[in-house]
């Protein structure tokens, strides 16, 4: 059985990761052949995000048949060898389930349009007069979240596209329905689950449009999502010892946060939060240009840090919906090694359990799309089109989606110099970044001081040090405007972690309590070869990061 706390979760966004049928896309096998690799890194479980049926509007968050594997990803055979040839090499599979929505494709939502009254409650219908929706509650992916069915004089809502259509939880026969699904994985050998925007599913009692925001306030940690969750947990997951699971929590709580995961409450192991990937959006927008707010960042790390003792976080900077770290709160051109090694130490020294998304432990950068032609992303594209409608110019347009799409992420996996980066023979169904020749997977394995190397010791580290797994963490250097430190402790062990965020040296002036101890002190891992022993001053260079254990 695998501790989830000494564990590192690799991401893998199959469609972008390796393709072994030359149709662009990548594939169930594509993941078979590339587990020695990973094992390489040193991971303990990968998570796919879903390759269920789906019309593929969202990517695959669209599912319309909750039992199968879309065939452009492969079948339910090469699923199974998959978790076969995962476990051989001690990786343990993490599913994605999206339960607060189905794709309109799905058999449920079309029994439901038919007119079909038991599937109806499936999903949230309310009456409204046409042109006038129930409430003013905004999609995520732009425009209202109420799309008209002209047929029942009714709207149903939907929290993302109109083609994801949100289920009624509150209707226990759903409820049902989905711990039938979440077992069926479980008998597979599946031993994770994510759970795709799990705090949203508890809708309020009423539906009222919200006069101060889009509506979140109202659903996001509904009233009931307690209850559901520890439902599901015993109904599930629950009835087996070694199944991690993880919710992503959208806009949520702290206080929430700590009832989600700590384990008496029996809901969760733990919790993705993303305050910390709001720092960069101006006034709270995302779909704008700015400089990240680097004192609000190590304010929210502070906090989420510090005060989550009874629970647990997911620790993480990229994902499929996330830009790459690097080009975010890096530097990818002149530091692109030692940005990356220090935005990677950051977080996997912390109190919590990492997560890798595919490309990130080689220092894959955003590829700066310099035109609308190569997105794909149903949000982007929407938003390229409100984005016109505000009267922007196309060029602001680009400059904003170069950073903020979550394409950026979504780019094939670089594996080495060839055409396409050696992911596919055939035509990839989205443009391979234009830096694979600098960046690849043959060259980080052939360069000892490569990012990859760096993310393999941090993995090991977490193994081997109980002080970084499981002692506590304090934030230090609070006034500090370049350089984000924390020590981390268990009994008479300390790690004292420094990065410096910024491409320019820096002075720190160490606390005595650490400095004077710097004679029993050693570097447990650095960016630099030749990093200094610790001292009650240090000159940090550039990007630097260094962890010292005293
Ligand atoms: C989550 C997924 C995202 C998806 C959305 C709707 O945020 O990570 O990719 O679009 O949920 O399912
Ligand atoms: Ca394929």
């Amino acid at each position: 059985m695998k501790d989830f706390k000494k564990s590192t979760i690799y991401q893998i966004y199959p469609k972008s990761f390796y393709d072994t049928n030359g149709d662009g896309i990548g594939d169930l096998n594509g993941v078979i052949e590339k587990l020695d690799y990973l094992k390489n890194l040193g991971i303990d479980y990968i998570w796919l995000t879903p390759f269920y049926p789906s019309p593929q509007v969202d990517n695959g968050y669209d599912i319309s048949d909750y039992y199968n594997i879309d065939p452009s990803f492969g079948t339910l055979e090469d699923f199974e060898k998959l978790v076969q040839e995962a476990e051989k090499r001690d990786i343990y599979v993490m599913l994605d389930m999206v339960l607060n929505h189905t794709s309109t494709e799905h058999e449920w939502f079309k029994k439901a349009i038919s007119g079909d009254r038991k599937y109806k409650d499936f999903y949230i219908f309310k009456e409204s007069e046409k042109d006038t929706p129930p409430t003013n509650w905004k999609s995520k992916f732009g425009g209202n979240a109420w799309e008209y069915v002209e047929k029942f004089d009714e709207y149903y809502l939907h929290l993302f596209d109109r083609t994801q259509a949100d289920l009624n939880w509150d209707n226990e026969e759903v409820r049902n329905e989905i711990y039938g699904v979440v077992n069926f994985w479980l008998k597979k050998g599946v031993k994770g689950l994510r759970f795709d925007v799990i705090n949203l599913i508890s809708k309020p009692e009423k539906f009222e449009s919200d006069t101060e925001g889009d509506g979140r306030r109202f659903y996001t940690d509904g009233p009931k999502i307690h209850d559901y969750l520890h439902e599901l947990n015993e109904n599930t997951y629950g009835e087996y010892e070694d199944i991690v699971t993880v919710g992503e929590m959208s806009s949520t709580s702290l206080e929430n946060c700590i009832r989600y995961s700590n384990p008496e409450e029996k809901e969760l192991s733990m919790v993705f939060n993303f305050h910390h990937l709001k720092v960069d959006y101006y006034k709270g927008d995302k779909w704008t240009v700015m400089d990240f707010d680097f004192m609000k960042l190590k304010a929210l790390f502070k906090t989420w840090q510090e005060e989550i003792q009874n629970g647990w976080n997911a620790l993480f900077w990229c994902n499929h919906d996330q830009p790459r770290i690097v080009s975010r709160f890096g530097n990818d051109k002149e530091y692109l090694k030692e940005s990356a090694k220090m935005l990677a130490t950051t977080i996997h020294m912390m109190r919590g359990t990492p997560y890798v998304y595919q490309g990130e432990e080689i220092g894959m950068t955003n590829p700066y799309f310099d035109s609308i032609e190569k997105y794909r992303d149903v949000e982007s594209i929407n938003y390229y089109n409100i984005l016109k409608e505000q009267g922007k110019s196309e060029e602001e347009i680009l400059q904003i989606l170069k950073a903020k799409s979550r394409d950026n992420s979504r780019t094939p996996v670089q594996w080495d110099d060839s055409e396409n980066a050696g992911f596919t023979k055939g035509e990839p169904w989205i443009p391979v970044s234009s830096e694979y020749k600098r960046i690849n997977v043959e060259q980080a394995l052939k360069d000892e001081d490569s990012i990859f190397y760096h993310y393999q010791k941090l993995i090991r580290l977490r193994k081997d040090y109980e002080v970084i797994s499981n002692g506590s963490i304090k934030f230090i250097l609070e006034e500090n405007n370049k350089v984000l430190s924390y020590v981390r402790n268990l009994g008479d062990t300390t790690v004292l972690v420094i990065n410096n965020f910024y491409g320019e040296s820096t002075k720190v002036e160490i606390p005595d309590e650490y400095a004077n101890k710097s004679a029993k002190s050693k570097i447990l891992i650095s960016n630099y070869k030749d990093s200094s022993v610790l001292n009650k001053e240090l000159n940090l260079r550039p990007f630097e990061s260094i962890v010292y254990h005293i």
